[in-house]
């Protein structure tokens, strides 16, 4: 065994494998590797896998050989030279969580999530999600043979979630509530051993998830950013990326941490106003809103995690407007090429408002991670651009259609 599961609060080892929280204080919970063996390597000596989450499999607490995978990570890192331009800074990269097998960076966790239900022997996974969740964790479990119930809040799920998570043969259920009753719900199921949890309060997600870090050091050939930007929902995944450094930290192959800066939307800042005011916990947001309803999460579970994360870096949170966040999503597509969902382009949204604000200066090295394609919510894309040009089969008519 090359790990243990720890309260992240207390220290207590956890041996149920079902507990999502400590029975000792209800502190959350988070796994310690044993990173002995990795202070004798490099990272050069994990080069010959390709590249993806497995490539970094020292750093997993599953064995390689038992992965449940659908070859996830191994995502793009693009340079943006023409947001270069329009945000007035000199390096800024996008990686592309999009490219993932269901479309977002849960594929990451979730591979490792899936592995380490079927080595504990769970027949039936379950989620509450937002989406993305679902549509990762259904397309898994069935990869693995698993049953798989995911809970989602009702009309408030993107159109191409929803449809990978019925496609992927989850039984779905629409929650008369928001994703913070849902989880509630879930977590009442998973108490009672009905199902195995894979919301990220599971610590085996957010292991999988650090690859994204992994990856992006690989591909910047451990040239360390200054500032890492994403955006903030159940809050795990800067938790991940900050778990991943700190572990790159321990074995010798980083010297120094980026600013870890977490974006969320107005209508649902819970980790914002607490930044705001410097306090390491948070109050709930009874009624989160956003055009993003992938972060459009109240009572975030990994919350006063994600704020270790922030404060232990000093980079910052900061919380945009939806209409900035189209705004941001349409820029990305339009000057890169790059498709992205709302929530991941609040990350550019963050980035736009803190390089006008000067908190970003114009020569920092900044990463923006964007979580999700575009696809998973074409009604929000097709509500926010013109709409088609109606025309008779006529290369006249069109030519004129074209000069107007
Ligand atoms: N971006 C996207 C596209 C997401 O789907 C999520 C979370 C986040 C960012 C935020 O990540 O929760 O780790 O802070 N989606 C979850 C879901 C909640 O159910 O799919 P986080």
């Amino acid at each position: 065994m090359n790990h243990k599961v720890i309260c992240w609060d207390c220290g207590m080892e956890i041996e149920d494998p079902y507990a999502d929280t400590c029975h000792r204080c209800g502190g959350l919970l988070t796994v310690k590797m044993d990173l002995e063996p990795v202070k004798e390597m490099k990272p050069e000596d994990l080069a010959s896998r390709p590249m993806g989450v497995w490539r970094y499999h020292p750093f997993l607490p599953i064995d390689v050989d038992k992965a449940i995978t659908l070859l996830e990570g191994g995502t793009p890192l693009y340079p943006c030279h023409a947001l270069e331009e329009d945000i007035g800074m000199q390096r800024l990269h996008v990686k592309y969580e999009g490219a993932n097998p269901t479309g977002s960076f849960k594929d990451r966790g979730m591979t490792v999530g899936v592995s380490r239900a079927v080595a504990v022997g769970a027949k039936v996974v379950g989620c509450a999600s937002t989406g993305n969740t679902s549509a990762s964790l259904a397309a898994y479990a069935a990869k693995a043979g698993l049953r798989c119930a995911v809970l989602l809040p009702s009309g408030k799920v993107a159109l191409g979630k929803l449809a990978q998570a019925m496609f992927f043969g989850a039984s779905v259920i629409s929650i008369d509530g928001n994703f913070d009753d849902a989880l509630r719900t879930v977590r009442e199921l998973a108490d009672e051993n009905y199902l195995y949890l894979l919301n990220s309060i599971n610590p085996y997600r957010p292991e999988g998830q650090k690859s994204v870090l992994f990856e992006i050091m690989d591909q910047l050939s451990y040239e360390v950013p200054d500032r890492i930007i994403l955006p903030v929902g159940n809050a795990a995944n800067i938790w991940a990326v900050y778990k991943a450094l700190t572990e790159l930290q321990e074995v010798g192959w980083i010297d120094r941490m980026p600013m870890l800066t977490g974006v969320q939307a107005d209508g649902s800042m819970p980790i914002v106003q607490s930044f705001q005011t410097g306090r390491d916990d948070f109050d709930p947001v009874p009624t989160p809103e956003t055009v993003a309803t992938a972060i459009r999460i109240g009572n975030p579970v990994s919350g006063r995690k994600a704020l270790k994360a922030i404060y232990s870096t000093r980079g910052c949170a900061v919380s945009v407007t939806d209409e900035e966040i189209l705004q941001a999503q349409r820029m990305l597509g339009r000057r890169e090429g790059v498709g992205v969902e709302p929530a991941s382009a609040a990350s550019i949204a963050g980035l736009i408002k803190l390089r006008a604000s000067g908190e970003v200066c114009k020569d920092e090295k900044v990463v923006c991670i964007c979580t999700g394609n575009a696809l998973k919510d074409p009604d929000t894309i097709i509500k926010s651009c013109p709409p088609p040009m109606q025309s008779k089969a006529d290369a006249s008519a069109i030519k004129r259609l074209l000069q107007a």
